[in-house]
């Protein structure tokens, strides 16, 4: 099986550890490793080395190539002209491939996933399926985010269901609605046969296709920038969903991170070093030694230019920081 790797991506929730020049995905705080060395394992799973491809961006070659190595992994790395979001991502990864008949993985970077038996029957089920459907994993919803898209399963398949409706990124009351009915979270992995996946492109996203016709700088310039999933996924009538059980988390935010961390005896996450006098279960990261006297329940983040400090539930919030850092310029 081919593997896409989406790694272009520059997510800032984790700022301000995240930045545009190193967004989430390349944060080794995971076990020494990165998300997108994870992945990278993850997809070498199921792929050979050979026939893993890395989409990125210019800004990001160096770092995918180091990451790449530091983990003794090969693979193909596609740079892109420009960072026009997944589906011209996708297009460009399936262009390379040329005219593989095999099942193509889309794998986002900025993920863990438990490699665990259930993950690995979930890819064997959509390996069977993906001839007829573009398969979507679907996780149980466990709060009503609005970051992800969701699923509403339909008629059962052999080991997954149709897809009835993909909705990207609702407002929380239909996110809260939607969990109420039983929708699924999209985990943003994808699997399908590049043939089917070209079709329904065409049917939902022609523009975006017929760029990919031309040359690739060109090409860039002219497709639409669009997600997979708003561009192709909430349109196609070919979708289906696998329920992935495996624990499964995209790290959107501290609290996340922390959830996520091995603890120590007072609950803290640290990563350097931390001097703490009673409270307990804060997320501390930096590179001097953080004193702390009756903190509790925080997130302290330090670095070289910016210094964050915000309980853990308020974690999400952290996006109002940078919006106001960007309009301030
Ligand atoms: N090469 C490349 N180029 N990669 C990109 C680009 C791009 O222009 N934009 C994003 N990516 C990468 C990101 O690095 C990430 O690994 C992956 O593609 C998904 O993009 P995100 O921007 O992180 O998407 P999202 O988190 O908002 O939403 C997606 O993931 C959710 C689960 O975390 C969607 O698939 C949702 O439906 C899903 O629920
Ligand atoms: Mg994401």
């Amino acid at each position: 099986m081919k593997t896409l790797i989406l790694a272009g991506g520059r997510g800032t929730r984790l700022f301000p550890l995240s930045r545009s020049h190193f967004p989430k995905q390349f944060l080794q705080y995971f076990e020494g490793e990165s998300l997108f060395q994870k992945t990278l394992k993850r997809a070498l799973l199921f792929s050979a080395p050979d026939e893993v491809t890395v989409v990125t961006s210019a800004d990001h070659r160096f770092l995918v190539v180091d990451q790449m190595k530091g983990i003794g992994a090969e693979g193909r790395v596609l740079v892109e002209p420009e960072g026009k979001n997944t589906l011209p991502a996708v297009l460009y990864g399936l262009k390379d491939l040329a005219d593989t008949d095999e099942p193509v993985a889309v794998f986002p970077s900025d993920h863990l996933v438990e490699t665990d038996e259930a993950y690995g029957a979930a890819m064997k089920v959509a390996e069977c399926l993906a001839d007829d459907y573009l398969i979507t994993f679907g996780v149980t919803p466990r709060s009503p985010q609005t970051g992800y898209g969701y699923i509403r399963p339909g008629a059962p398949l052999d080991g997954g269901y149709r897809v009835d409706a993909f909705v990207e990124k609702p407002d929380l009351r239909t996110a809260e609605r939607y969990i109420a009915e039983g929708f699924l979270w999209n985990s943003g992995m994808f699997l399908f046969n590049p043939r089917l996946f070209l079709e329904e492109c065409r049917h939902c996203m022609p523009e975006a296709l017929s760029a990919f016709e031309k040359p690739t700088e060109e090409a860039f310039r002219l497709t639409p920038a669009i997600s997979v999933d708003y561009g192709v996924m909430e349109r196609t009538k070919r979708a289906a969903v696998v329920p992935l059980t495996s624990a499964w988390s995209d790290v959107g935010s501290f609290d996340a991170f922390y959830a996520l961390a091995e603890k120590d005896q007072k609950g803290n996450v640290v990563h350097g070093e931390h001097l703490g006098i009673d409270g307990g279960d804060n997320l501390i990261v930096s590179d001097r030694l953080v004193a702390t006297i009756g903190v509790s329940e925080m997130a302290i983040v330090d670095t070289r230019d910016v210094l964050l400090v915000c309980p853990k539930a308020e974690a999400q919030r952290v996006g109002e920081v940078v919006g106001t850092l960007q309009r301030r310029g």
